[in-house]
């Protein structure tokens, strides 16, 4: 293949899953995101992180057009987003699957009806193949034992990682988890975050992760972007991230330590 047919297909290779090109959001007078550019290739783990209140959450609800920016451009697979209608929402939300922070599971259904949501509705299924199809999904997260159980029974970790069966259960192409391991004790964090891991190495999903976990950090993400003030003060690879001379990340970095040796999980 010629030189410029080479370059074509690499170009081809590399148009990222998820792009932002300057996204700018404002709540009333407060501005949120400021200039935010960065790109979520396919296949790979980027972990966003941030203090709280910097706009962490706010970026994932931008990804699948809960949210639109006030200026800037956010691309996935190559599709400018901010200009789609409901219905292409809609299709937007079938290919990457959000993991809320709360994790956001139904209290009245039962875990195989909650995991087997989407798959419902898209054709419904009789309770049969619903417990069939949960199992399917709850072995590739090693909790098939829970599939009769209900919300209110399962452990703050057990439940996450029912939003997690439930969000591969929609077959997305990616996976958004906003804060996966946070309000929860060390031994369920580590659960999430071996998941989670398990599930990149074994599946190559696409995902992102939020989290102020450098913990979750190093296990999965490849890069990192960080946020602060708005704006995207590093973005880089994982080693480089943790590598870092910048005082910020540096401070960053130290906080986590510090609070990782106060709890004793270190
Ligand atoms: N729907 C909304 N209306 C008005 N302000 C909002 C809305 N959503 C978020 N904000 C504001 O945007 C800022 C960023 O919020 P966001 O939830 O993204 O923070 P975060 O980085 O996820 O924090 P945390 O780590 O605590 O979850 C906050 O000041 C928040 O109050
Ligand atoms: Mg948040």
């Amino acid at each position: 293949m010629n030189e410029s047919g080479q370059s074509m297909l690499r170009v081809e290779d590399e148009t990222p899953f998820i792009q932002f090109e300057h996204v700018y959001k404002s709540f009333d007078e407060k501005e949120v995101l400021i200039d935010v550019s960065f790109d979520l290739r396919k296949g790979e783990t980027l972990a966003i992180l941030g203090r709280s209140g910097v706009g962490k959450s706010v970026t994932l609800m931008h990804m699948v057009g809960f949210m639109k920016p006030d200026r800037g451009k956010i691309n996935v697979k190559g599709q400018d987003i901010v200009t789609l209608d409901e219905r292409q929402l809609s299709s937007l939300r079938r290919c990457i699957s959000l993991v809320s922070q709360s994790g956001g599971l139904f209290d009245s259904l039962s875990v195989a009806e909650n995991v087997t949501y989407a798959v419902n509705e898209k054709h419904p299924l009789s309770d049969e193949e619903t417990r069939r199809e949960a199992i399917r999904f709850l072995k590739m997260v090693d909790l098939e034992d829970l599939v009769d159980l209900y919300p209110k029974d399962l452990s703050t970790g057990h439940k996450r990682c029912v939003a997690i069966a439930r969000a591969l259960a929609a077959e997305p192409e990616a996976i958004l988890y906003d804060e996966p391991t946070t309000m929860v004790d060390p031994i369920q964090s580590q659960l999430v975050a071996r998941l989670i891991q398990r599930l990149h190495n074994q599946y190559k999903l696409t995902a992102v992760v939020v989290t102020h976990d450098l913990k979750l950090t190093r296990r999965v993400a490849e890069r990192v972007v960080l946020l602060e003030e708005g704006r995207v003060h590093f973005l880089g690879t994982r080693d480089e991230f943790f590598a870092s001379g910048d005082p910020l990340v540096h401070e960053f970095v130290m906080r986590d330590h510090v609070v990782a040796l106060e709890a004793g999980a270190l």
